[in-house]
C-alpha cells in the first residue's frame, strides 16, 4: 500500500475512512421512493444494530424498535401515514419507553424523544452507507400504528422510517450557509456580515 511520507499503513487507512465517513454525512438525504427490492437479512440485521448504539439520556435506553417486513403491514402503516410517500419493503417503527424514562430521576419527556431521534439518524446513516435509503415520518397516526403494531401503553411511537434501495438518485437537498448557522465562540455576525447584530 502507498503511504504519504511519513505515515503507516494503519494511519493511512484510518485516514481514509475518516475521509470516507465524513463524505457520507456530507452527501445523506431522505429517500422517500424505493425499488421493489427487499432488505435482505443481513443488511436489516446491519441496520437494527446501530440504532440502539446511539448515544441516551443517563444511559436509559428508553426506546423500543419494530422492523416490519410484511407487505399487507406495511401497507397498513403507509395508509395510516401521511408523510409516507413511496411503498417501502420495510419499515422500522421507533418509539419512546415512558416506563424506562420514569425510572429514578427522570428528564422531560422531550429529553426522551431526543434519544429516540438519534437512534433514528443512525438508522439513517447506516441506511446510507450501505446503498439504502430512508426517511423520518413523524405524520401518522399514534393511535392506529399503536394498535395495528400491538404496543403496549408504555410505548409511545415517535418516527415511522421507511427505508428501502432508492428509486432515485440520491440528492442531498440545499442547506443555509454556514456562516448564517454557526458562529464561534459567541453569537457575533461574521466580520463582512451587514444584517446587524441581532442577525
Ligand atoms: C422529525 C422529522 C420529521 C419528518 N417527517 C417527515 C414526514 O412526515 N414526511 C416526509 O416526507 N419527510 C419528513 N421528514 C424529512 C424532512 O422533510 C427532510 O429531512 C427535509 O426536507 C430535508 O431533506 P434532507 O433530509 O434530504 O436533507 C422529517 C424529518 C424530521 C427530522
Amino acid at each position: 500500500m502507498t503511504c504519504p511520507a511519513g505515515t503507516t499503513p494503519e494511519a493511512a487507512g484510518s485516514a481514509a475512512a475518516r475521509t470516507a465517513f465524513l463524505e457520507l454525512l456530507r452527501t445523506r438525504a431522505v429517500v422517500r421512493r424505493y425499488t421493489r427490492e427487499p432488505v435482505d437479512d443481513t443488511l436489516l440485521d446491519a441496520l437494527l444494530d446501530v440504532m440502539p448504539a446511539a448515544p441516551t439520556a443517563a444511559n436509559k435506553q428508553a426506546w423500543g424498535f419494530v422492523a416490519v417486513q410484511d407487505p399487507y403491514t406495511v401497507r397498513c402503516l403507509r395508509a395510516f401515514a401521511p408523510g409516507m410517500i413511496g411503498l417501502p419493503p420495510l419499515v422500522v417503527t421507533a418509539c419512546f419507553d415512558r416506563d424506562r424514562a420514569a425510572r429514578e430521576d427522570s428528564g422531560p419527556t422531550d429529553i426522551g424523544l431526543l434519544c429516540v431521534a438519534m437512534a433514528v439518524q443512525n438508522l439513517l446513516l447506516a441506511a446510507h452507507a450501505t446503498g439504502l435509503g430512508g426517511c423520518p415520518v413523524s405524520s401518522f397516526s399514534r393511535t392506529a400504528v399503536r394498535r395495528l403494531l400491538a404496543l403496549p401503553p408504555r410505548l409511545e411511537p415517535v418516527l415511522l422510517v421507511p427505508v428501502g434501495h432508492p428509486a432515485d438518485p440520491v440528492r442531498p437537498s440545499a442547506r443555509r450557509h454556514r456562516d448564517e448557522v454557526i458562529r464561534h465562540g459567541t453569537w457575533t455576525p461574521p466580520a463582512d456580515d451587514s444584517t446587524g447584530p441581532d442577525r
